[in-house]
């Protein structure tokens, strides 16, 4: 596998100029076989003829490796969690100690589906607290096509599949075929494009100074070498406050348990930094 992943590696990077070399060397392989079967080409060898070539596959195959899937309230356990004990207790903290607003970073947040159903979750505690709490989330993700998707906030019906019908009465207008997130679920998020591993900013700059209370980073870590995990790890994790919270994709907690982080209950991929 690896003398595959370092072939394809190195003529994706001479031949076309895609730079694949921090990648998981298991994500690459299972790429590298599902263009073998799309393209249908024989061997690997017919492969990496076709990926030399002046054609799209080299596009196609760099294109293949950023996976936008998502939906609402993904990782059940993680947003019970979040609704019923985090969320209440940010509440409570924000009141008493007379901080402004709670501050939220959504890290990858794909079309908005993460964001919005956290956006939802907020503004159910703010509505049933007489003293209203105020929150803001900043939503960010690497790529500016699914920034400007999310900031559209306009889904199938089936893309609503888990969110309860009283949540899509209150929170979207529908629109056709389509459903629209409300304004009214829009005004506490601000989105924008935000690459978690370039070197040139600690957190996003729209947020000015980071001091998260909560930084979710879900479901893009297993897609990375461990270096690479390491490197998002650390600026999510140096973006909390002291007590903050860091939320990764349940599939993805054996990763942070490597390093000093600590699950705050168990399975639920809600985690702080250890001591
Ligand atoms: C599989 S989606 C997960 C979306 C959402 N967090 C969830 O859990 O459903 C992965 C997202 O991570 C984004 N992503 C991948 N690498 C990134 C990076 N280096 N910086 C910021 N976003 C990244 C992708 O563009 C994609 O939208």
């Amino acid at each position: 596998m690896k003398e595959k992943n370092r072939l394809i590696t190195q003529i994706l990077l001479e031949y076309h100029g895609f730079d694949v070399s921090k990648y998981d060397d298991t994500f690459l392989n299972k790429t590298f076989r599902k263009r073998i079967t799309q393209t249908l080409c024989n061997t690997t060898e017919e492969y990496y003829t076709l990926l030399k070539g002046k054609n799209k596959e080299g596009e196609i195959f760099f294109d293949s490796l950023n996976i936008c899937y998502s939906h609402f309230f993904r990782n059940p356990l993680t947003f019970a969690v979040l609704e019923r004990i985090i969320l209440p207790e940010l509440c409570l903290k924000t009141r008493y100690s007379k901080q402004k607003e709670i501050r939220v970073w959504s890290a990858a947040c794909a079309a908005g589906q993460e964001t919005y159903s956290l956006a939802m979750l907020l503004e159910e505690l703010k509505n049933s607290d007489n003293e209203k709490i105020n929150f803001r989330i900043f939503a960010t993700d690497q790529s500016e096509i699914i920034i400007n998707e999310a900031i559209e906030g306009r889904y199938s019906y089936n893309d609503l599949n888990n969110v309860n019908l009283k949540r899509v009465k209150q929170w979207f207008t529908k629109d056709g075929d389509a459903y629209t997130v409300n304004k009214e679920l829009k005004k506490n998020i601000v989105f924008s494009v935000f690459d978690l591993l370039s070197d040139e900013f600690s957190c996003p700059p729209a947020s000015i100074f980071g001091d998260f209370d909560l930084v979710i980073c879900a479901n893009l870590l297993f897609y990375y070498k461990p270096v690479y995990q390491k490197k998002i790890l650390e600026k999510t994790g140096n973006s909390l406050t002291t007590d903050g919270f860091l939320i990764t994709g349940e599939a993805e907690r054996h990763i942070l348990t490597r390093y000093n982080f600590s699950e705050v209950f168990p399975q639920s991929a809600i985690f702080n930094i250890g001591n």
